[in-house]
């Protein structure tokens, strides 16, 4: 049997013989392409990838959770608003094994920003600062800036490597990029891109959509493909190969995000722990960010979408939220955990389903966009081996240091370029003010601690390769500084230069 011959059965038991529906109008050279597509696919698992698909999306919420939730206890929560003494002793322990080479950082970078709306992947984004620097530059710059830190601290050479999940909608622009810009002065090979698996979509009567005559329309895994990814790519031998030990796994679109953070990383090695989430408390019942907290007794990340209302309205004595530990997708894995997942849970993650609006051909082959959405697409979540964990603990940090995405465009009223700009520059201002300088307006008059207005911030811009989490900044004391303000490496050497000289 050709290998035509077998694809038309496999996808004729599979109920989707539709897919093959333009074959005799394709080119040669386009067949032999689909061909090849459509022998990469599991066949044999369409059927039920099929079926399981239209099962969630005709019944979304069928075994809600709800009742089974309870919030997660203090005795497994650390805070960022702990004593100095005890943030000091973690950030130490987070230094050390940075200076050890245990620790890597790994982005999930597959997605599709839909809602950002840019052709583009959004670590590409510009957002609009002073200095013009896009979010995998900042990224990138931390990343420097923490080995840096933990060298000086241990007298080490340490490197923190960069671990890149991207999708077949990512991977190219991303690479390319980070050439472009010569991988922002990190060594390349320090820098591991990788791919995440994609899967069909399916309408809601359970048939594989056609993108066009050719050409399946395919969607990543959801960020849960991580482990998968990691087997795929053998991610894990290399990350042994390296001696990394703990990985701080975080998105991309979180402008505030700190790289490797010490003190979270260092809480999460003191008490042992193989799995973490960082949280921030809600702001309010409806905002879209998943819920950590236990279900059936086992920690877990009950998504925004898949909450009852009543359930994350709930509040406590004090008329605090019940489910407030809001996940800012900033978690903490032992590599032995890792391993565990990928050797014996990677495969019972459960799938959700999302309703999309999925460009298709019709069955008269016209290319068409659907007003509404018309497709499933089925994701894996990464928090969703947080279950299988033995020991897990919750780090609640302060909103305003650690968490402002970047999900929508301008116009929208949450989580825009204007609103991720203007917090990384309202925590500049405030570190400026810590040090005891101060900045001046066009008028040469003193802003001080002015509150900035979410749509006028004080332009105040420091670069990760200055400061990391607001240190180093005992040059500023007693200075008066212009805004706009950069402050960069070159900057501060004149700063440095004009107190050498008595200028200030
Ligand atoms: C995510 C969290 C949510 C949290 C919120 C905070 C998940 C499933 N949900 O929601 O609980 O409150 O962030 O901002 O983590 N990605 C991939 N591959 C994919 C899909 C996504 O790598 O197939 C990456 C994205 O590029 C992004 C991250 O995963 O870096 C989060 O994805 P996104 O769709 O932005 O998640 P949210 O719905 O915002």
């Amino acid at each position: 049997m050709s290998r035509l011959e077998q694809v038309k059965q496999s996808l004729d038991s599979a109920g989707q013989a539709h897919v093959l529906r333009f074959w005799s109008e394709l080119s040669e050279e386009q067949q032999e392409g689909f061909l090849q597509d459509l022998v990469l696919l599991d066949l044999q698992a369409l059927k039920e990838h099929c079926e399981a698909a239209c099962r969630a999306a005709a019944a979304p919420n069928s075994c809600t959770l709800d009742p089974d939730m309870e919030p997660v206890p203090p005795e497994i929560t650390g805070s960022a608003r702990s004593d100095p003494e005890v943030l000091t002793r973690w950030e130490d322990q987070g230094l050390l094994q940075i200076s050890k080479n245990r620790v890597a950082v790994l982005l999930l970078a597959g997605g599709q920003g839909t809602r950002l709306g840019v052709p583009y992947p959004k670590g590409m984004y510009d957002v609009g600062l002073p200095s013009r620097k896009t979010l995998y530059q900042i990224q990138a710059e931390r990343i420097h800036k923490v080995q840096e830190l933990a060298d000086r601290r241990h007298s080490s050479k340490c490197t923190i490597p960069w671990y890149i999940m991207t999708s077949e909608f990512t991977l190219t622009p991303t690479q390319t990029f980070f050439k472009e810009n010569n991988f922002f002065n990190l060594e390349p090979s320090d820098i591991i891109m990788f791919e995440q698996r994609m899967i069909p979509t399916v309408t809601f009567d359970g048939k594989v959509i056609l993108e066009s005559k050719g050409k399946i329309a395919m969607a990543p895994d959801g960020n849960g493909g991580l482990y998968q990814a990691l087997v795929d790519h053998k991610v894990l031998e290399d990350m042994e190969q390296r001696g990394v030990e703990y990985v701080h796994v975080y998105c991309v679109d979180n402008i505030l995000v700190k790289m490797a953070d010490p003190v979270f990383i260092g809480f999460c090695v003191s008490r042992g722990a193989d799995c973490g989430a960082k949280v921030v408390e809600k702001v309010h019942p409806a905002e879209p960010v998943g819920v950590v907290c236990r279900v059936r007794g086992l920690p877990q990340v009950v998504e925004y979408s898949e909450v009852r209302p009543e359930t994350a309205q709930l509040r406590g004595p004090e008329g605090e939220l019940v489910y407030r530990a809001g996940n800012i997708c900033n978690h903490f894995f032992s590599r032995t955990f890792l391993q565990d997942v990928a050797e014996k849970f990677k495969d019972d993650l459960k799938q959700h389903a999302a309703l999309k609006k999925v460009p298709y051909v019709d069955s008269c082959g016209n290319q068409l966009k659907p007003a509404e959405p018309n497709g499933i697409k089925m994701e894996k979540f990464v928090f969703d081996v947080f279950p299988f964990s033995r020991n897990f603990v919750v780090f609640e940090v302060i909103r305003k240091d650690e968490f402002s995405p970047l999900k929508n465009a301008d116009g929208a009223a949450l989580d825009t370029p204007t609103t991720v700009r203007t917090s990384l520059m309202d925590q500049h201002r405030r570190w400026v003010c810590a040090a005891g300088a101060s900045l001046l307006d066009g008028d040469g008059n003193e802003i001080g601690a002015r509150i900035s207005e979410s749509t006028d911030p004080v332009k105040c811009e420091i670069s990760p390769l200055v400061s990391y989490f607001g240190e180093g900044l005992e040059l500023l004391k007693g200075t008066k500084l212009q805004t706009p303000l950069i402050l960069d490496e070159k900057t501060t050497k004149v700063l440095l230069g004009q107190r050498g000289s008595g200028q200030i």
